[in-house]
């Protein structure tokens, strides 16, 4: 068995072959207890850009499980004029330019101690690296201390480990732990807001005329979505680079860099499914839903299909970047991905060759991934 079917079988041992084998009776089917299951890349596409018929605020969607957590106004629990306005407002913290600027400023010393210890032959958890980047990336932009760093990142996996494909909400044990995991993280954040710094995310929010509790719950939010996913992708990727013989050829062909990274994401899809509620009765392909109903996307089958990782073979229209979602939520943060990916990968690519001297898939986790991936110099 390949390793990324290892990784997904260890993270979702019945929901991963389940959600496959759905996608294998057809594009939309609906599955007791879990929703409708859209597994089409087109289809996908369709729900995600028509907020009028799904939303993300009904039952069933993501807005039930985070907004008795981070509060409602987080983007990934809004829609509409006012969801509009503050992703628009937010966005200057995410031009190419600025996440460009940031991810160099935090990533430079690890990159190069990652660097120095795989020159000197010494083994490097990959996943331990991931964490420590992603965690003071996060840091910097929501204004905490990079001593938070590892924090910021198990704040994050505390709480997105206990949510469940089959359960829409969280239990209110389960909410009660998951804010006193954000709350460690959110009074630091709160002193941003009190400075009111424009370069942070409590700072800027403040300026807009924001709550300090929403500017919090924003903290909370890039928390919840930008430290797990890389975590999930990044040693993927270089593993799938390891694994199809592709690392040296990258490593001496730095153009070939946005055809891996695309296709291992196409290949991994770090977050794997997107949740929906039907507002309206309508159809979603050949099948009827009703308001109220679940609609869950199969990233992971609608991107994936049946194609081994083969970054020489183009993406379709309709898979391109729906691993980022589509329409008025795709991802905000796309462009500080990719740039925290390219700085790990660069660092991997110039200390190649590299081998992969041990690894072990992470169990029951939300975003499947590797518990550790231990590189060495060849
Ligand atoms: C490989 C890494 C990543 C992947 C695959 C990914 C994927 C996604 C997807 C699929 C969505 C849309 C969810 C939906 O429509 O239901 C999303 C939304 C979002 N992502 Fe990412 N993400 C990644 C990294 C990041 C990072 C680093 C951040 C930085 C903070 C981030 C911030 C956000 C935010 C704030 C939203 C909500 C946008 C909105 O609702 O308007 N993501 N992401």
């Amino acid at each position: 068995m390949n390793w990324e079917r290892r990784v997904q079988l260890a993270a979702h041992p019945v929901l991963y072959p389940l959600v496959r084998g759905a996608g294998r009776i057809g594009p939309v089917v609906r599955i007791p207890g879990v929703g409708v299951l859209v597994s089409d890349a087109a289809l996908a596409k369709e729900v995600l850009t028509d907020p009028h018929r799904f939303t993300k605020t009904g039952p069933g969607s993501s807005a039930d499980l985070w907004t008795p957590v981070v509060g409602p106004t987080v983007l990934l629990n809004m829609e509409g004029d006012v969801h509009t306005t503050l992703r628009r407002k937010l966005s200057g913290l995410f031009t190419t330019r600025s996440v460009a600027e940031l991810c160099a400023r935090v990533a430079e010393e690890p990159m190069k101690r990652l660097r120095d210890d795989l020159a000197a032959g010494r083994p490097v958890d990959l996943v331990t690296v991931v964490r420590h980047l992603v965690g003071a990336v996060i840091c910097e932009l929501v204004g905490l201390d990079p001593t938070e760093a590892v924090r910021a990142h198990a704040a994050g996996a505390a709480i997105t480990s206990m949510v469940r494909l089959g359960r829409p909400t969280l239990t209110p044990e389960q909410v009660r732990r998951s804010r006193a995991a954000l709350a460690r993280l959110t009074r630091p954040a709160a002193t941003a807001y009190a400075a009111g710094d424009p370069a942070t995310v409590p700072g800027r929010m403040r300026e807009l005329g924001l709550t300090e509790q929403e500017a919090l719950g924003a903290v909370a939010a890039f928390v919840l979505t930008g430290t797990e996913t890389l975590v999930s992708y990044v040693p993927r990727l270089v593993a799938l680079l390891h694994d199809a013989g592709w690392l040296d050829r990258v490593a001496a062909d730095r153009s070939r860099v946005d055809d891996v990274v695309a296709e291992a994401l196409r290949v991994t899809v770090p977050s794997p499914v997107m949740l929906r509620s039907v507002t309206t009765g309508t159809s979603v392909g050949k099948v009827r839903v009703r308001a109220g109903d679940r609609v869950v996307i199969a990233t992971i089958s609608a991107a994936k299909g049946r194609h081994p990782f083969d970054p020489d073979r183009p993406h379709s229209p309709a898979v391109r970047q729906v691993w980022f979602g589509a329409g008025a939520h795709f991802c905000l943060g796309m462009p500080l991905a990719n740039a925290e990916i390219r700085a790990v990968l660069n660092a991997v690519l110039d200390s190649a060759p590299l081998s992969i001297v041990d690894r072990k898939a992470a169990r029951r986790v939300l975003l499947p991934g590797y518990e550790r991936l231990v590189l060495r110099r060849a």
